[in-house]
């Protein structure tokens, strides 16, 4: 398991033991208050958009053109942090990264 630090939506710090080879999206949906992810994961609706920590920049695949098309159309895109959980596997490299899941947009 890959420990995950998640600022939900309520501002609360909730750690994750996460499973490697599932997305993020997969092992945070069920926390309450998390990402709704509404499509399931393919990249179509940007309701698993997180930020990630500043401290944790750096430690990720850089975006594909379809995330970075679906990030766009969100209000609360932030060129640096922003991320589609739905879009990252996690590894063992991860261990400890921060995250804050976006409020809902709407
Ligand atoms: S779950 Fe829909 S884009 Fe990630």
């Amino acid at each position: 398991m890959v420990k995950l630090v998640v600022t939900d939506k309520d501002g609360r710090d909730v750690e994750v033991d996460a499973r490697p080879g599932l997305s993020i999206m997969e092992n945070i949906r069920q926390l309450p208050h998390s990402v709704e992810a509404v499509c399931g994961g393919l990249c179509s609706c940007a309701t698993c958009h997180v930020l990630i920590d500043e401290r944790s920049l750096g430690r990720l695949p850089p975006r594909r053109y379809e995330e970075r098309v679906m990030l766009a159309t969100s209000p609360s895109f932030d060129p640096q942090r922003s991320r589609l959980s739905c879009q990252i596997k996690v590894t063992p490299d991860l261990e400890g990264l921060r995250l804050i899941v976006v409020p809902n947009e709407s």
